[in-house]
């Protein structure tokens, strides 16, 4: 599989890099980092520490995509719509991570996957797949006497808030629950909590890569369910088997759940 990577110089392209070149199955074409990336020119096997890989890191997205069977983008969300758009030109199918896409992207994505095979997830990990369902199945057997809410944890440095997972769980619970109202947050005279609020809080520190909890509140007792990403390699994996089963996939939007065969 020809592979290029989308948003090569950070944190998560850094992992899928790693991978790839541990995969004798995998060979990067491409690698594309913004314009103002410090590290534009570089090799990205170099930046990943794995050494040389001859592809040097781009500002140009068609020519960084061109000759790819799939590109995985963990970018920005300000960055993808132009990926989509050189996707969609070129016929190279997706497997996206990033999180915050606002309506315009999300609808180009849709666009994209009528010519293309397009995995876009929120958390590429098996476990928060389970948490999703867990969180169905707990929601419909406890009802309404119980209170939802969510809290996520994540490093210093993430951008969007709340994290795109956290909106994931919110919509396992929504389903199963439709009178369930998002919350962003409270503060000041807000007086009692409503029965169909469903908070979904944020907190941001130090170099927590990603915790997730739905609280489940009755009276007299509670259940947390709680998910814990220890190593970005979770989300990299994660990428590369939706990346292979994206580059067989005919034309379409997939799931994680899809990827893993559920
Ligand atoms: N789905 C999942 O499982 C999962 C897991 C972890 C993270 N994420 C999401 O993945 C995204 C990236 O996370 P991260 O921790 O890797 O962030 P990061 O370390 O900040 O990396 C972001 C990358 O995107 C690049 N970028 C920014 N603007 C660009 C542009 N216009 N064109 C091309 N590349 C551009 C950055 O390069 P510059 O230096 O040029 O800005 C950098 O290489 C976030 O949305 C995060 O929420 C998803």
């Amino acid at each position: 599989m020809k592979l290029a990577i989308f948003g090569a110089s950070g944190r998560m392209g850094q992992a899928v890099t790693r991978l790839a070149h541990a995969d004798a199955s995998v060979q990067l074409v491409g690698a594309v980092a913004g314009p103002a990336d410090p590290l534009l020119g570089r090799d990205v096997g170099e930046i990943a520490g794995v050494g040389s890989l001859g592809v040097e890191i781009s500002a140009d997205v068609s020519a960084g995509i061109m000759g790819a069977d799939v590109v995985i983008d963990f970018s920005h969300a300000g960055a993808v719509y132009p990926l989509l758009v050189a996707c969609e030109k070129q016929g190279v199918a997706l497997v996206s991570g990033t999180t915050g896409l606002d309506e315009r992207a999300q609808l180009k994505l849709e666009q994209l996957s009528q010519k293309v095979a397009v995995v876009w997830a929120a958390n590429m990990s098996r476990g928060v797949q389970v948490l999703a369902e867990l969180v169905a199945h707990a929601v419909r057997r406890l009802g309404l006497e119980f209170d939802v809410e969510i809290v996520e944890v994540h490093h210093r440095r993430k951008v969007d808030s709340p994290s795109g997972t956290a909106l994931r769980l919110g919509e396992a619970a929504q389903k199963v629950r439709a009178d369930l109202v998002e919350v962003r947050g409270r503060d000041g005279l807000v007086g009692p909590r409503k029965p169909e609020e469903m908070a979904v809080l944020a907190v941001r520190g130090g170099d927590v890569i990603g915790d997730h909890t739905v609280h489940l509140i009755g009276d007299g007792e509670r259940l947390e369910l709680t998910h814990r990403a220890t190593n970005r390699d979770l989300f990299a994996r994660g990428a590369l088997a939706a990346a292979k089963y994206a580059a067989q996939a005919k034309p379409g939007r997939y799931s994680i759940a899809d990827v893993l065969g559920e």
